[in-house]
């Protein structure tokens, strides 16, 4: 693995990659997964470093990945949350990062509620920065894991015909995914309620439907979003069950994509919303090898962002 061919010292979205660069992460996370799968699940590789996670927002796979990731290669781990820190007594965010960047991190994994966080804290720390999901802007490493999920499936992205269906208007996740996506050459469609998918989505190169049961004809993949409960300040849509009815993916609607096609979903999930319950036993769905994935790419972040000596 070449370390020194990623040049940037921050991973703050996929916009901000090119092809190469997200080719050599998946590459890195496909070489490094195989670790997951021994009966001792550790290397030295990063022995002696030091990564800060620094969630100012509830996780379970992000953060809980990101930890493990470290781990598996040796890192010493610190988190800090609102909760239990002195952000709770009025502390500033660029104040938590100085000082614990006083105590010698080589990468603070930041998540927070603002858009545009980890790019503005990315400026006081020569430490890598990466973005662990910031507002509603990107989620670089869950669309990487997204897509090396994909690339397990059907070999390669160039030419995969996939539907993103859901809140994308919130969505930190399908605007990393449009990125990736478009960047190896997929096909990318979005649909949902008008209210929550402007026209606007079209300038990064999608297409866009309005009508979910036309939109799944013939996609690869099927990747749902969750309703974002907490950034739907207005009522965007008149009820859930109005949701479910219009844009839920039902078995119904499944069955209008290609025969092979594939469910995904971020996480969490919001069953009988954004999935119903009983679409797996009609057709296998990808959702926890996207959990393993995450940590693969964690892992594979985390390997070529800290720089400096490491262990082989
Ligand atoms: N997909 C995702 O970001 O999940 P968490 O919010 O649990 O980290």
């Amino acid at each position: 693995m070449d370390s020194q061919s990623l040049t940037k010292k921050d991973l703050l979205g996929l916009n901000e990659l090119d092809r190469e660069e997200i080719e050599l992460i998946l590459d890195t996370a496909r070489s490094l997964r195989e670790i997951l799968y021994r009966p001792i699940k550790k290397v030295p590789t990063l022995r002696g470093k030091t990564v800060v996670n620094m969630f100012f927002e509830p996780s379970t796979r992000t953060q809980s990945s990101f930890d493990l990731a470290a781990k598996r290669l040796s890192a010493d781990t610190v988190s800090v949350s609102t909760r239990g820190s002195a952000v709770q007594k009025g502390e500033s965010l660029l104040d938590t990062l100085l000082n614990i960047d006083a105590m010698k991190a080589d990468a603070f994994v930041i998540r927070h509620w603002a858009s545009g966080a980890p790019h503005f804290l990315a400026r006081y720390t020569k430490a890598a920065v990466i973005n662990a999901g910031d507002g509603t802007h990107e989620h670089p490493t869950q669309a990487l894991l997204d897509i090396l999920t994909m690339q397990d499936r059907f070999g390669s992205i160039e030419g995969l015909d996939v539907l993103i269906v859901g809140d994308i208007l919130h969505s930190r996740v399908a605007r990393s995914n449009i990125f990736g996506l478009k960047k190896l050459g997929a096909k990318v469609t979005l649909s949902g309620p008008p209210t929550l998918l402007p026209e606007y989505f079209q300038d990064l190169g999608a297409d866009i439907s309005y009508d979910v049961d036309e939109a799944v004809k013939d996609k690869d993949v099927i990747m749902a979003l969750r309703i974002q409960k907490e950034r739907l300040e207005e009522a965007y849509f008149p009820s859930i069950r109005e949701y479910r009815k219009f844009f839920g993916i039902t078995i119904e609607r499944l069955r209008k994509a290609k025969e092979n096609a594939v469910i995904m979903h971020p996480g969490p999930v919001n069953w009988g919303v954004e999935l119903d319950f009983d679409l797996l036993q009609e057709r296998e769905s990808l959702i926890l090898n996207q959990v393993t994935n995450g940590v693969a790419v964690r892992m594979a972040v985390l390997y070529l962002f800290i720089k400096g000596e490491k262990e082989s």
